[in-house]
């Protein structure tokens, strides 16, 4: 791969070693992929935030990077982690869990990272515009991005993003290339989606079916809501691999089927009606008989105002029942706008909690909670893989009504 002199500098260790492990990482990817050189980009996303993953190992490395004068270089943001950031006392994480919690978001401060922690960067002032290259990590967001906002970016793993956002650089290969960006697989919907939880269950049912093609959906209304396409690329994310889809009407770089497929033939067709999405809901639900929740969740990915907004007139006046934990997840930024706007006080009346910085896939089960229910396929597959419980998958209001009866359906 192609190298300035200043690259070159930065990986003979003329800049610190924090800088030549980041080139080393950079140059080892690009000659992996057959970049010809590195780009540079404009911001990076990075996971790895949370300590119940990257546990003291993520703190050590932190502050060997801090030693070493390392910072980011470029508008650097941070998905969720593991406890809710203000509240986790009376909230009742343990104490000396959060605590590592918070040193290891101290460490990446001290990096220069801006503590959004959420997975919609997007909306709280990480938004990249057409055609910029990017580095970002978190399958949900990074394929929004590149869906909706035309962005460029590869589906980062937690390291190389580190590593791009130290450098300010990423090599230039795969979704960076326009050529790499068409539509491979023709998705015909042939069923009204009615829910934000259809979407997610459409990404799932898609994504499941082709891996890491990239798949080009007809038939899904061009006034669809982006938070429901923010849900389907969570879907697809999950299931497959998929890092981007094309949405006529709504991709902006293509604007009918001949330019999605850059006019080559799809590889494949597939057919999604209504049956297919209720088997992903049969599919994604684990509890079997068992209709008694105890956890409810709501913001994955984290949830949009209109969202908020949906919950909050389902919520007004009701109490969830005192054995669950209803949590709906989202940014402090979000939060904050929707508490001056005055549904997070309907929600929170409730006995409801709006959980900010906070995601239940990438924390413990500290509560002992043993059925989840929840409207994102996404929060299904890592309640089940992580929390160790048992799921079920249905729509917002589904979940709300169990959350308020204690019991599913
Ligand atoms: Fe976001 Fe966590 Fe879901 S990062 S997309 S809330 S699994």
């Amino acid at each position: 791969m192609y190298l300035t002199k200043e690259e070159e500098k930065l990986l003979n260790g003329e800049h610190g070693p924090a800088f030549q492990k980041a080139m080393e990482v950079l140059t080892a990817l690009g000659d992996i992929y057959g970049a010809e050189k590195l780009i540079k980009i404009s911001s990076s996303h990075l996971s790895s935030v949370a300590y119940a993953s990257s546990g003291d190992t993520g703190i050590r490395f932190l502050e060997r990077l801090i030693e070493d004068k390392a910072t980011f270089k470029v508008l650097t943001t941070l998905i969720p982690h593991s406890i809710e950031l203000d509240r986790w006392q009376e909230i009742g994480f343990p104490c000396e869990f959060a605590k590592k919690q918070l040193t290891n978001i101290a460490a990446y401060k001290r990096l220069n990272a801006i503590g959004t922690y959420t997975c919609t960067p997007f909306l709280v002032g990480n938004c990249p515009r057409y055609g910029e290259h990017v580095a970002w990590a978190e399958s949900s967001a990074l394929s929004y991005i590149n869906t909706v906002l035309g962005a460029r970016t590869n589906r980062e793993g937690a390291l190389s993003a580190l590593c791009a956002a130290l450098i300010g650089k990423t090599p230039f290969y795969g979704l960076h290339l326009s050529e790499n960006r068409k539509g491979t697989i023709l998705a015909k919907v042939e069923t009204e989606l009615t829910h934000g939880s259809d979407y997610s269950a459409l990404g799932y049912t898609v994504g499941k079916l082709i891996g890491n093609e990239i798949p080009v959906f007809t038939n899904i209304p061009t006034d669809v809501r982006n938070s429901d396409i923010n849900a389907l690329c969570a879907g697809l994310a999950v299931s497959g691999a998929v890092p981007m889809c094309h949405i006529l009407g709504v991709t902006p770089e293509i604007s009918n089927l001949k330019e999605a497929f850059r006019s080559e033939r799809p590889k494949d067709k597939i057919i999604i009606g209504r049956d297919e999405l209720t088997n992903t809901y049969g599919e994604c639900s684990t509890n079997g008989s068992r209709a008694k929740i105890n956890l409810a969740v709501l913001g994955c990915p984290h949830y949009w105002y209109d969202q908020l907004i949906e919950v909050a007139e389902l919520l007004k006046g009701k109490k969830v029942h005192n054995d669950v934990d209803l949590w709906i997840n989202t940014s402090t930024s979000i939060m904050q706008a929707s508490k001056r706007a005055g549904f997070i006080d309907v929600i929170e009346a409730s006995g409801a909690k709006v959980m900010c910085g906070y995601c239940p896939a990438v924390t413990k089960n500290f509560f002992g909670w043993e059925t989840m229910a929840t409207d994102s396929t996404k929060q299904t597959f890592y309640g089940y893989g992580v929390l160790g419980v048992d799921v079920v998958f249905g729509t917002t209001k589904q979940v709300i009504d169990a959350a308020i009866a204690g019991k599913w359906g």
